[in-house]
């Protein structure tokens, strides 16, 4: 619950500044008591027969920052981090220094204070000012995992990175931080930058799409975002956590300069851009090691080759060998009492062994206070702030609208005219909200959950159900339209939705996937028979509009049958708003697709998702079968393997039509260390409208014949007939292959062609440019 919410019970906030009876300073955290409105409430199932087993729910002490005092050198905001560190670090007994390097997971807390809540806690030292690390998800807003906690709802990170635009990533990241502020948190578990290396993975509509340079960029605007607003954000799932199936025992098998152009790049990107205080290692292993215990990726490329300066923290029953992992670059044990239950692992015993490495501890504790300085948790006291919800609101409105993707629109049925009199509304519980995706990403949105429904038998996913925002398109259609005979039909009777269809004069199905953490996809078809409700629609009246809201692709056998097609992912809280906008044209729809929508499942990389067909573990962390799979694509991940394969795609990654039309014209490129282009882009249509030009390489590596790399882009707004020249340059490293021997990113000299084009697999202009050799450091 937002704390400037009146209805139901209130948050319960201690005096701005002040330090309780316990010891407790004030504002950290809310005591929410509302259950949700007529809703089960519930736990990660598996850990419900942990919670079951923890202990009453006591208050107990947790510490705050004080203010800072002659004897406490280290609150000299003139030294740099590390300095202020190092002198902190210094005065820390050694049970002091080991209490940093672990966390619990609060729900499975003993004698937890009522104020602890969210997904990790990490107690602070109050007699020497160090605050508690309160640490919440937050990819999508504060997460509700186990607490009611009602928050601003984003659209899905699919829907952000179909903006293109990472003004927007940053405003949806300051967004989450300021209400994590509010609710006393000062850790977000955001910035999930996997790769949508499968279009089938449960995760991706938490992430940003299938291109480094895309994703890199928006995650690393989004953890900025975050960050300014005094709010460390880690970057997850460090790496390649690219499937749900089997996570936890997966053995991801990769060539290592595929890892690093790929799936690597995309964090490399986010880190340089979004500075974040913390990578959250994955649960899978990468060519035989975890992650969590990954030498090769947390030595060698993270803190090595990188230069990270934060702390490595693990996901949450991520520790399989306590003792590797630290060794290996682990800096932080997550949610402990889970590795702890499943595996019998232990940081805090590891680190305090008498012959455990003094340099290896002095290492995790400062990398962790010197971030906690960093970011400002010690100079700052927590203060109350109320969330303004419109304000909030308005935030996840803007992300939905910037990143609805139009795909088709035959006949330029849309935008809908105003005139159009009798209007049918079908399926997608349009009548109540909009869907979200499950898991620890989980927002309860403001206002309570519009609808909950039961999680399919089988799915292992989270105890939330499945969660429609509360914004109905029905609702938000009629208000825009308020003359129109506007129905609703649910489409559960498909003959009378098809009835419907028929009396009016225009159709708009609404179809949905839901898609959740734990679970992928078997099949990209619509669930529930949605297909057959669309056809018959269509037959009905072909003047059939379907508006999507799917955790990523899905196939669509009716698309010649229908006339428009609407993406509109998960669009969150002010989801259906945002959709009636775009239909009735009060705005052009300006996104692109961040994901490849394939034709067929047969053309990916897998037909089937490795692992399959192995037997589920009972419950999240249960015993299963360790599997291995090797992925062959290595780094053509997306329309990258579309164009190796020479297949042709549902809709490209980049593509997304608009109201207007665009004309791009005086290209002139450039080459040397590395590739420029200018050109013009005009709005050639009637209306004001949004492009994103993107520009192309043709680049071979490794002996392979060429394959396009989104090597810049740009999004321009423009008014009719207005013409914007735009210059974009490449980073040179997505020019490069990265060579395995240490060198680094190597850009071979010769001649490449270059691609200005509105999507990955059209050609507006092009050109040759020849690049000098050049090496860039690793
Ligand atoms: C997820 C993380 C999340 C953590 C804490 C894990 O299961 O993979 O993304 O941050 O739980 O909730």
């Amino acid at each position: 619950m937002s704390p400037n919410l009146t209805n139901g019970s209130q948050p319960s906030f201690a005096r701005p500044g002040t330090i309780d009876p316990d010891g407790r300073a004030g504002l950290h955290g809310i005591t929410q008591t509302r259950p949700i409105k007529g809703r089960r409430l519930s736990l990660r199932p598996g850990l419900l027969i942990l919670v079951l087993a923890s202990a009453s729910f006591t208050a107990a002490s947790s510490a705050y920052a004080t203010d800072a005092t002659a004897d406490q050198p280290w609150m000299d905001k003139a030294q740099s981090p590390d300095v202020r560190a190092d002198l902190l670090e210094r005065v820390m007994t050694p049970e002091e220094r080991i209490r940093l390097v672990h966390g619990s997971m609060p729900i499975l807390m003993k004698n937890r204070a009522a104020d602890i809540i969210g997904s990790g806690y990490v107690p602070g030292i109050p007699r020497l000012g160090i605050p508690a690390l309160r640490e919440t998800d937050a990819s999508l807003g504060v997460a509700a995992v186990s607490d009611h906690v009602e928050a601003t709802a984003l659209p899905s990170g699919l829907a952000a990175a179909a903006s293109w635009d990472p003004e927007v990533a940053y405003r949806g990241g300051a967004m989450i931080a300021g209400e994590a502020a509010a609710k006393g948190f000062n850790v977000l578990l955001a910035g999930g930058v996997n790769l949508a290396r499968d279009p089938r993975c449960g995760r991706n509509f938490e992430y940003l799409g299938e291109d480094p340079l895309l994703a890199g960029s928006l995650a690393g605007e989004a953890i900025r975002g975050v960050q300014d607003q005094g709010i460390i954000s880690t970057v997850k799932h460090f790496a390649i956590n690219d499937q749900e199936t089997g996570r936890r025992v997966i053995d991801v098998q990769i060539d290592l300069a595929a890892l690093r152009e790929s799936d690597l790049l995309a964090f490399e990107l986010a880190i340089e851009r979004g500075n974040p205080g913390s990578v959250m290692c994955s649960y899978n292993r990468i060519n035989s090691d975890y992650a969590c215990a990954n030498r090769n990726l947390l030595q060698q490329t993270l803190k090595g080759d990188w230069r990270y300066p934060g702390w490595v923290m693990s996901d949450w029953g991520a520790i399989r060998d306590a003792k590797a992992a630290v060794e290996a670059g682990l800096d932080q044990q997550s949610g402990e009492e889970i590795d702890k239950m499943l595996y019998k692992q232990s940081v805090e015993q590891v680190v305090g062994q008498a012959s455990f490495d003094s340099d290896r501890l002095h290492d995790m504790v400062h990398r962790i206070l010197r971030t906690m300085f960093a970011r400002g948790l010690f100079d700052r006291s927590p203060s109350p702030r109320a969330i303004d919800v419109q304000a909030d609101a308005q935030v996840a409105q803007q992300v939905a609208e910037a990143g609805i993707v139009l795909l088709q629109n035959r006949d330029r049925l849309l935008p809908l005219d105003e005139a159009t009199a009798r209007i049918a509304v079908i399926g997608g519980h349009a009548d109540v909200g909009v869907l979200s995706g499950g898991g620890s990403s989980q927002v309860l949105p403001v206002g309570g959950a519009a609808l909950s429904l039961p999680v399919p038998k089988g799915t292992a996913s989270f105890i939330h159900g499945i969660l429609f925002d509360p914004s109905s398109p029905l609702d938000a259609i009629k208000a825009e339209t308020p003359k129109a005979d506007v129905r609703f039909a649910s489409g559960d009777d498909i003959a009378a939705a098809s009835a419907l269809a028929q009396n009016s004069d225009v159709a708009i199905v609404f179809a949905t996937q839901w898609m959740a953490e734990e679970a992928d996809a078997s099949t990209l078809a619509l669930p529930d028979g949605q297909d057959q409700l669309i056809e018959a629609v269509a037959r009905a009246n072909p003047k059939t509009i379907v508006v999507l809201e799917t955790g990523g692709p899905v196939l669509m056998p009716w698309l010649p049958h229908v006339a428009s097609v609407v993406e509109a992912w998960y669009p969150g809280q002010r989801g259906g708003q945002a959709i009636a906008r775009v239909l009735f044209g009060r705005i052009s729809p300006g996104g692109r697709l961040p994901v490849t929508f394939p034709a067929d499942t047969a053309q990916l990389p897998r037909p089937q998702i490795p692992g399959w067909d192995l037997p589920r573990p009972a419950y999240p962390g249960g015993p299963e079968t360790a599997f291995a799979a090797r992925y062959t694509e290595g780094a053509n991940v997306g329309y990258r393997w579309f164009d190796a394969r020479h297949l042709k795609p549902l809709f490209p990654f980049g593509f997304g039509l608009s109201y207007t039309e665009f004309k791009y014209r005086n290209l002139s490129l450039k080459g040397g260390r590395t590739v420029s282009a200018d050109f013009d882009v005009t709005n050639t249509g009637l209306r004001a409208g949004i492009d994103t030009p993107q520009l192309y390489a043709e680049i071979s590596a490794h002996g392979t014949p060429p394959v396009r790399r989104l090597i810049a882009f740009s999004r321009v707004a423009l008014a009719p007939g207005e013409t914007r020249r735009v210059s974009l340059t490449a980073d040179p490293r997505l020019l490069a292959a990265f060579d395995e021997s240490g060198s680094g990113w190597k850009v071979a000299s010769g001649d490449i062609r270059v691609v200005l084009a509105p999507d990955a697999t059209s050609t507006a202009l092009s050109g040759g440019v020849k690049l000098d050799p050049n090496t860039i450091a690793p």
